[in-house]
Parts: C-alpha cells; structure tokens; sequence
C-alpha cells in the first residue's frame, strides 16, 4: 500500500506501508525524521503528524489517552494525529501526512 510523507521543508516522500504495521513504523522505514522515542507506548509526541484533511475523517478517531498526548505536542492541530497510533490497514492505501517542523528532534538539541 502507497504512503506519501511531506517532510517539515516541503520535500514530498512517496513510500510503501505493509498493512498491520504502524505508521511509524513504515515512515521510519523510509528514514524519515520521526523520532518514536517511546517506540508506540502514547509517552512521548515525538510521532506527531498532521494528516492531510482528506484522510483525517477516514482514520479511526484516536483515543482519549492519545488526545491527551496530542495536547502536549508541539504545533499539534486540529489534524494531529500520533504515527504510532495509526494502524496501516488496506483502506488507507494512499494516506497523506505530513511531519511538522516543530516536531523536536532530541538529535538537534
Ligand atoms: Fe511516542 Fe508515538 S512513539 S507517542
């Protein structure tokens, strides 16, 4: 399945996602800047994405634990979505996301 990445300067990133494996995961895979450091547990906010509006309403709606981190991200908007949390599944062939560049890269510090 089609994944396209905006990365934070605008660069457009078309890769491949398997379905069952997150959206961090695949985007890792890709080697892009999305940090993980909880690799998935909802402690961090370092996956946070903005989903293309079209899709944003096709994801099942997120957690109220993953509300909550969403809160504590930086640049977090109304489409802000944790990577991690996002479940590739066939349906979502073609998902759009982009990386915010407020996300902070523990690296860059
Ligand atoms: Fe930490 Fe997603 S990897 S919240």
């Amino acid at each position: 399945m089609k994944l396209r990445f905006v990365t934070p300067g605008g660069t457009v990133i078309d890769t491949s996602g398997t379905p069952g494996d997150s959206l961090l995961r695949a985007g890792q895979g890709a080697g892009l800047p999305l940090e993980g450091t909880c690799e998935g547990q909802m402690a961090c906010s370092t996956c946070h994405v903005l989903v293309a509006n079209e899709w944003f309403e096709r994801l099942p709606p997120a957690s109220e634990a993953e509300e909550d981190m969403l809160d504590l991200a930086a640049g977090a908007r109304r489409t802000s979505r944790l990577a991690c949390q996002i479940e590739l599944t066939e349906t979502l062939d073609g998902l759009t996301v982009t990386i915010p560049s407020t996300a902070h890269d523990m690296r860059t510090r």
